[in-house]
């Protein structure tokens, strides 16, 4: 595995998320005000080409698993063709390729991405109920998210194996009443939903007492169903799962207000303008594009380079005794995973 790619927490960051827009084609309440974000000029996102590039040198140096986000990823118009040209990089040791969506066009693109090599989709969704959803995200489109849901079981009962997840987030007084609907679609379908607790983001109207807590849900899952118990889960998870006995699916927590799990964190993202950051709170930042569009050496997988970052952090390692904060290792790393790019 990649020196570079392990930082001094020893954890390997094999899992890298890239977000392809700021765009999006809903207007969730918690997540972007009714007239949208300011957008960042074309020119500064990251093009196709840019994508694949960058792709492929973090699974040549071991990431196994790519992640695309958004915004909405499929408003990008590129979407599928992108999708092919990184699902190629199955041979380069790719394992997973993975799109978190909203649902919206999936049912549309969705055969094509399988093609490409799609292994699993988390959809967001926060009601089972078509008019609060067009109260919860500002626009139509709730047949359009379940038609997407169904088509993924479709082919999954065709033997297509995409990883399905649907996300939750819970807000008190709006969708907890959800929560046990949610649950029951765990019964007899091979799909994890996962409740995440709200967090504040983006400027949105976040409160405590709108956040329902990992200990609530529990709470109001357990009263109907006693025997609801927590499965294992894999070190780098950051969701903690559970099941009912006897349902097929599994439900799962983000519980990123009440309980952190950094330490078994093993993500990297790329923003869409190209920046990459360790941490999703962290504000450390390095711009992958001002590397890549300032470098003429035409070498893709300048393995020098790589060399001479190996150097600097064996170097680094038997210099420091350890000590320093979290933050300045996740400023380290980045400076030199950008120093490699
Ligand atoms: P898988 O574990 O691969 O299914 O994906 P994921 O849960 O990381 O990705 P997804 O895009 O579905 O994100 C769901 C939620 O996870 C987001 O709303 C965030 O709340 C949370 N999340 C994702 N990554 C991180 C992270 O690195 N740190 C924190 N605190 N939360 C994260
Ligand atoms: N709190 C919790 N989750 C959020 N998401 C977006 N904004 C928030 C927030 N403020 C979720 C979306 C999506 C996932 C990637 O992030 O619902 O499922
Ligand atoms: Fe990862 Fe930072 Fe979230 Fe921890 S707080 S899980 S390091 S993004």
């Amino acid at each position: 595995f990649s020196d570079f790619l392990t930082d001094t927490h020893a954890r390997q960051h094999d899992y890298l998320r890239i977000s392809l827009t700021e765009r999006c084609n809903l207007r969730c309440l918690y997540c972007m005000p009714e007239e949208g974000i300011d957008l960042s000029p074309n020119r500064d996102l990251l093009t196709t080409a840019e994508i694949v590039y960058l792709s492929a040198l973090f699974v040549n140096q071991g990431v196994t698993k790519i992640r695309l986000t958004g915004g909405e990823p499929t408003v990008r118009k590129d979407i599928v063709p992108l999708m092919h040209q990184i699902g190629a990089l199955r041979k380069d040791g790719l394992k997973e390729l993975a799109l978190t969506t909203n649902g919206i066009s999936l049912h549309r693109k969705l055969e094509e991405m399988l093609k490409a090599g799609l292994t699993g989709v988390n959809i967001s969704l926060d009601t089972l109920d078509p008019f609060q959803f067009q109260l919860l995200t500002r626009r139509q489109g709730f047949a359009a998210v379940m038609k997407s849901i169904d088509r993924v079981k479709e082919m999954n009962k065709l033997g297509a194996g995409i990883k399905l997840k649907i996300n939750c987030v819970v807000m008190r007084g709006l969708n907890d009443h959800q929560i046990l609907p949610f649950v029951e679609m765990t019964r007899e379908e091979e799909v994890e939903v996962r409740f995440i607790e709200y967090m504040p983001f983006g400027g949105n109207k976040w409160s405590q007492n709108k956040m329902v807590g990992y200990a609530d849900m529990l709470d109001i899952i357990r009263a109907k169903y006693p025997e609801f118990g927590r499965l294992k889960d894999k070190k780098s998870d950051t969701s903690k799962t559970w099941q009912v006995p006897g349902f097929v699916g599994k439900v799962g927590f983000i519980t990123s207000m009440t309980q952190d799990f950094c330490g078994s964190c093993n993500r990297l993202r790329i923003t869409s303008d190209g920046n990459l950051k360790v941490c999703l709170h962290g504000e450390a930042e390095v711009s992958l594009r001002d590397v890549l569009r300032n470098n003429n050496s035409g070498d893709p997988m300048d393995e020098e380079a790589f060399e001479a970052v190996r150097e600097v952090e064996m170097a680094r390692r038997s210099s420091t005794g350890g000590g320093e904060s979290w933050m300045s290792k996740e400023q380290e790393l980045l400076q030199l995973i950008g120093a490699a790019v």
